[in-house]
């Protein structure tokens, strides 16, 4: 029937546009994950995919398994079930010196073994790193991913197919393979910086009061903890890395005759591999492999081990064969560890530029990661008493890249009986800050200790200065980092309000310079005393206040007076003022020697329009009033009326609050226009908001 046939093409071509949409999709996740080449902007892919999504929710029989859509999906597990390895996944023998012995030693024995003589030529050997992570196996069928294990114990593994399949990196399909198996073997990792956001996250979460969350030890152990999380939207946010080195299963496939020919062949396939490998003639090469990548290890964005060695050569491989579970072809020759054990000797309090209070263990000198370390962050009080780090145990140090020694766990068995105490920040320093004196003080809700000296304490004193001069907040032409530095180091600035002693006498002391830039730096100095309410306060560097709740601020208040003045119920008054940016208000003007700078500031000179937070004087008809802005209006856009309302003195924000005071709704105005009938903020429109602003604004 006529009728049928029409469906059937309408079918064929929703099926086509899915097969396309998987295709392109697939291909820019390869050359977004993989080659680090995106070549449409995220929104794009975004739209992409929820075509294909909207496809297959309204038609379920074109869901494959290869599909895009599935990578973050799979349901929370009880376990992994075991998966038996169709080919047993071996280890290789580790050469543990060193220096270059380990290189020699292996050459030497596949030469015996081949029974090559010194007159034979080298053998050829392909060179890569070891990545610290963990082995998987990559089953694909017929090109698709179908299931994704671990090694276990060589024989046996476990199904992780669904965490696995939330790694970007891998493809769901390989490029240009029919093979009915295709096993491909490599080792998942998470990068270092990856790993370092995450114990941030984590230390926050704990810090907020979350029980069962925990901080890793290292990139390898977050990686496994993440392959193994029977959760897999959690495994989802614990982003992972893959390199593929080699193969397992394969039925149909013809193996190149090199192992690098291999790794081109699998790189051609869309899988990640590592370009930092070689191919090179005897021991000699191999050698240099271990020295240049040694040399290289503290830069690559991820741990490595060690090197491995292997028989570029498959028949040469064959022959050699294996030995015990080892293949007799192939070494690990590995660096120096990035972990190491040694005695915590004491433990200081470091004062960093923002005032941050952290315990720092102060150990026996121990050789870690290709240097000698003496001092490692515990990051935090909380850190430190949740791994329980007392003076005098034992503790594991990790130092890997160019990021802090940590300290990352306490060897308990060591333990003796003459530990310290656990450990407590405020009883350490006594309540005050160990460079200034300052009292200190913990955010609700944070981590950190803080010394709320601020501008007063030494340790934040370059900071602060810089933060004062910047162009968001005093302007001071010609004062920068070099400058700041000399002026600090040669003592001729202590606090702010040294900057206006300065003079031609005392700058001419400094190194470099000359008369014509200190002309300027006096000249900028003068200029800045002229600012206005807000900029003054946000250059103050009170924690918690940036240039938009300085202006806030300066506009609720209307005098510095006021606001240093203002009770903490009389600030949380003001717009996207709360209890946690309210006390570090009062914390700041409760120290008298804030108030003293703030003094000496005023009496140099600097002044600024009484009653007028933003430094202009025409008509703020809109002070202290929130608008929200939602649907399309009929003449304005979104950005000229945001600035017609900023102009007068009014506030734009992203969301309807009780503190809104108006919602300007045009065309499709949506979930805005709701949540303001339903809180009963004024809605009007843009007729409405012209009423508002002051005559004379007629630029549209
Ligand atoms: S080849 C038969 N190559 O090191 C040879 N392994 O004991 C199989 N590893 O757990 C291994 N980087 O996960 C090979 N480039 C590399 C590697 C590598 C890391 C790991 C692997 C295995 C262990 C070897």
């Amino acid at each position: 029937m006529p009728q049928n046939r029409g469906m059937t093409s309408t079918a064929d071509a929703t099926a086509r546009r899915a097969a396309q949409l998987r295709a392109q999709l697939n291909d820019h996740a390869h050359r977004y994950y993989v080659l680090d080449e995106p070549q449409i902007p995220d929104a794009e892919y975004d739209r992409l995919f929820q075509e294909l999504q909207a496809i297959e929710a309204a038609h379920p029989e074109l869901l494959t398994p290869d599909s895009p859509t599935q990578r973050v999906l799979g349901k929370v597990l009880d376990g992994f079930a075991p998966v038996v390895h169709a080919v047993p996944m071996l280890s290789i023998r580790t050469e543990t010196d060193t220096e270059s012995s380990g290189a020699l030693a292996f050459d030497a024995r596949v030469r015996r073994e081949l029974g090559l003589t010194p007159e034979d030529p080298p053998v050829e050997y392909a060179a890569e790193l070891k990545f610290d992570g963990l082995a998987i196996n990559l089953r694909y069928e017929a090109g698709v991913l179908v299931q994704a294990a671990t090694r276990g114990d060589g024989e046996k593994g476990e199904d992780v197919t669904q965490n696995i399949r939330t790694i970007g990196q891998i493809p769901l399909r390989l490029s240009g393979v029919t093979a009915p198996v295709l096993e491909v073997r490599g080792e998942v990792y998470m990068s270092r910086d990856q790993f370092e956001k995450l114990n941030e996250r984590q230390r926050e979460l704990i810090a907020q009061g979350a029980k069962n969350e925990k901080t890793f030890v290292n990139p390898r152990n977050a990686a496994a903890g993440a392959v193994r999380q029977l959760d897999p939207a959690i495994a989802a946010k614990r982003p992972l890395s893959f390199f593929a080195y080699g193969l397992g299963d394969v039925q149909g496939w013809d193996i190149p005759p090199t192992h690098s020919a291999l790794l081109d062949a699998l790189e051609q396939m869309g899988l990640p591999v590592c370009s930092d490998r070689t191919v090179t003639q005897g021991a000699e090469g191999l050698v240099a492999f271990h020295q240049a990548m040694g040399e290289k290890r503290d830069s690559f964005p991820f741990d490595i081990d060690g090197v491995v060695y292997k028989v570029n050569s498959r028949e040469l491989q064959k022959k050699l064969g294996f030995m015990s579970r080892e293949p007799r072809w192939a070494v690990a020759h590995k660096y120096p560890a990035q972990e190491q054990m040694t005695v915590v000797r004491d433990i200081d309090i470091q004062v960093g530029r923002t005032g941050k209070l952290t315990p720092v263990a102060k150990l026996e000198p121990v050789f870690v990661g290709g240097t000698t370390v003496s001092n490692a962050t515990l990051h935090n009080e909380d850190e430190t008493r949740r791994k329980d780090v007392r003076i005098g145990d034992t503790v594991v140090v990790r130092r890997a890249g160019d990021v802090i020694p940590e300290v990352v766990s306490v060897v308990l068995d060591k333990r003796g009986a003459d530990v310290g105490e656990p450990f407590d920040l405020y009883k350490k320093l006594g309540g005050k800050c160990p460079v200034c004196g300052s009292g200190i003080a913990r955010e609700e809700g944070g981590a950190d200790w803080r010394c709320s000296g601020g501008l007063f304490c030494p340790a934040q004193r370059k900071q602060a200065i810089l933060h004062y001069a910047g162009r968001r907040a005093m302007d001071v032409e010609g004062l920068g980092d070099k400058l700041v530095d000399q002026l600090i180091e040669a003592q001729v600035v202590h606090t702010l309000p040294d900057l206006y002693k300065l003079g031609l006498t005392s700058l001419s002391t400094l190194d470099r310079m000359g008369e014509k830039s200190a002309q300027n730096l006096l000249a900028g100095l003068e200029k800045s005393k002229r600012t206005t309410l807000a900029r003054f306060l946000y250059s103050l560097g009170i924690r918690q206040i940036g240039e938009t709740t300085a202006k806030d601020l300066a506009k609720h208040f209307g005098s510095l007076d006021r606001i240093m003045d203002a009770s903490i119920e009389q600030l949380l008054e003001v717009n996207d003022v709360g209890p946690i940016v309210a006390q570090s208000i009062r914390t700041f003007f409760d120290q008298p020697h804030n108030r003293e700078v703030v003094e000496q500031l005023r009496a140099a000179g600097i002044t600024w329009p009484e009653h007028d937070g933003e430094g202009d004087l025409s008509p703020k008809p809109l002070a202290g009033k929130t608008f929200v802005l939602t649907g399309t209006l009929p003449v304005l856009s979104r950005d000229e009326a945001k600035e017609m309302i900023e102009a007068a003195g009014g506030k734009v924000s992203g969301s309807v609050s009780k503190k809104t005071n108006y919602v300007v709704a045009g065309e499709e105005a949506g979930s805005k226009l709701e949540k303001a009938r339903e809180l009963g903020v004024e809605v009007i429109d843009e007729a409405g908001l012209r009423a508002l602003l002051p005559a004379g604004d007629e630029r549209l």
